[in-house]
């Protein structure tokens, strides 16, 4: 087994891991898995797997998951939090990065509580094993079923608008015993992310107006056979700045004074999550821990100055967790040279198992798995095979001469990929595997032709 430094990976300094140091490195900061290494073969190397085997066993395309990356991670977060927030707190994954049964389980076994959007991801954590008091319910347009749902198994309650209030404060009595609830609302705060994935400033979809505060504290005061437990805010995603966090502390805390001070004895503050991760060199986020210090460090220090007993710190990372954890495997197939222009390389997924280059103009890097000692010698532009033009998933790519067989290893894939995945042109979603100490466990299967066609129906007129 050798280091990552290999003539590929040579302009890759970043990617350069040392297995003494497994733990006090960011896996938000590296591109690859923290285990990733060269084999004797030349082969890139994922969690004691040679991604090449990987994928003459499993098929391609494959979503290949690394544990020890992504319990790092959650270790990473637990132990900040202990070490730097000195009330109780609680760290939960916000699964819509990648959310089925495998992930829930694994960072539920590292403490984490589970954050979920839907009814479906309510489900699956709790398929998984999740217990409800660990899960809390978001998004902007909860359907009564779906409240039912999370009231009935236990779980928070982030209440996104007046609908829900009404709704929420009508489904208590009947709930046997009082759903907990905490109130989301929009902090105004503008960060430098993505316009789609920026949540906290004023104009957004998400949460209360923060001028109608008063008239909140008004309901939950009015309505107490709900557990009224405290304050949500997410500022976005993919964000390198700290100072928004620090921002958002002391207008959770003044939240939260206001509350106390109208006779609610709300005790709970969760900050969202938003952590960035290099996705390319040029991509510098704070450490998982520097991140958690910020956090806990600010959110004590505003209610220290307000007087406030401290309260229970949640928050909720996704990307940061899961994203640098997978690398998606692909088989180059053939290539078209537009003379003078550029090269494109195809593969044989794209936008239908990583929809962020086409949404997001997101950017990636990859490697060639079988040919890690190869040197860099082209740009290239790899595109997907689905029929849009936009169906790009890395523009200059650098990379040795490629072969069709060969094996392109695109990086950091673990969030908002497999989650946002669809079957456009009908492509089957790959399968996905979790890899450790050489050991590679299937968590999702690859779909088939059948899968495709088992919800379509032909009306008997049409056969
Ligand atoms: N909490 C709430 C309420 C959220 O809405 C989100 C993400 C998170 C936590 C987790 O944020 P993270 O730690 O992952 O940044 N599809 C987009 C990202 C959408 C983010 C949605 N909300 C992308 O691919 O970049």
């Amino acid at each position: 087994m050798v280091l990552l430094d290999s003539p590929q990976t040579a302009a890759l300094s970043s990617l350069l891991t040392s297995p003494v140091d497994l733990d006090s490195r960011s896996p938000n900061q590296q591109l690859l898995p923290l285990t990733a290494c060269l084999n004797d073969r030349d082969h890139l190397e994922i969690g004691g797997c040679d991604v090449v085997d990987l994928v003459a066993q499993f098929g391609s395309p494959l979503y290949i998951l690394d544990e020890q990356t992504l319990r790092v991670g959650a270790q990473q977060y637990q132990q900040a939090m202990q070490r730097y927030y000195p009330g109780s707190a609680q760290v939960i994954y916000a699964s819509k990065a990648w959310n089925c049964l495998a992930t829930c389980a694994i960072v539920t076994s590292e403490g984490f509580g589970i954050d979920v959007a839907s009814g479906g991801e309510l489900y699956t954590a709790l398929q998984a094993g999740v217990s409800g008091e660990k899960i809390y319910f978001h998004g902007n347009n909860k359907s009564l079923p779906e409240l039912e749902f999370a009231i009935a198994a236990g779980c928070t309650v982030v209440a996104d608008n007046w609908l829900e209030l009404e709704r929420l404060a009508e489904l208590a009595p009947a709930s046997g015993n009082s759903p907990r609830v905490m109130l989301r609302i929009t902090p105004g705060i503008e960060c430098h992310t993505h316009e789609y994935i920026r949540t906290g400033h004023l104009d957004s979809k998400f949460g209360f107006d923060p001028n109608q505060i008063s008239a909140l504290l008004d309901f939950a005061v009015q309505h107490s056979q709900v557990n009224w437990v405290g304050f949500h805010a997410h500022i976005g995603s993919q964000i390198f700045e700290l100072q928004p966090h620090q921002d958002l502390a002391g207008v959770l805390a003044d939240w939260l004074a206001a509350a106390i001070a109208a006779g609610l004895p709300m005790n709970e503050l969760n900050v969202g999550g938003g952590l960035g991760i290099r996705y390319v060199e040029s991509d510098q986020p704070p450490s998982i821990t520097d991140w958690v210090k910020v956090v806990a460090e600010s959110i004590a220090a505003a209610c220290q100055d307000r007087g406030l007993p401290l309260p229970k710190l949640i928050c909720e990372p996704g990307r940061s967790l899961i994203g640098p954890a997978c690398v998606t495997a692909y088989t180059i197939g053939g290539h078209k040279e537009v003379p003078g222009i550029r090269t494109y390389v195809a593969v044989d997924g794209g936008m239908s198992d990583n929809p962020r280059p086409i949404t997001y103009q997101s950017a990636y890097r990859a490697v060639v798995g079988n040919r890690m000692a190869a040197p860099v010698s082209q740009t290239v532009t790899v595109a997907g095979k689905h029929c849009e033009s936009g169906d790009i998933l890395l523009k200059d790519a650098q990379l040795p001469v490629t072969e069709p067989g060969d094996i392109l290893v695109v990086m950091t894939t673990g969030a908002y990929n497999y989650s946002m995945a669809s079957n456009y042109n009908r492509l089957t979603r790959p399968a996905a595997v979790l890899v450790h100490s050489g050991e590679a466990n299937l968590i999702l299967k690859r779909e088939t032709y059948q899968d495709l066609v088992k919800n379509d129906l032909l009306p008997e007129r049409l056969v």
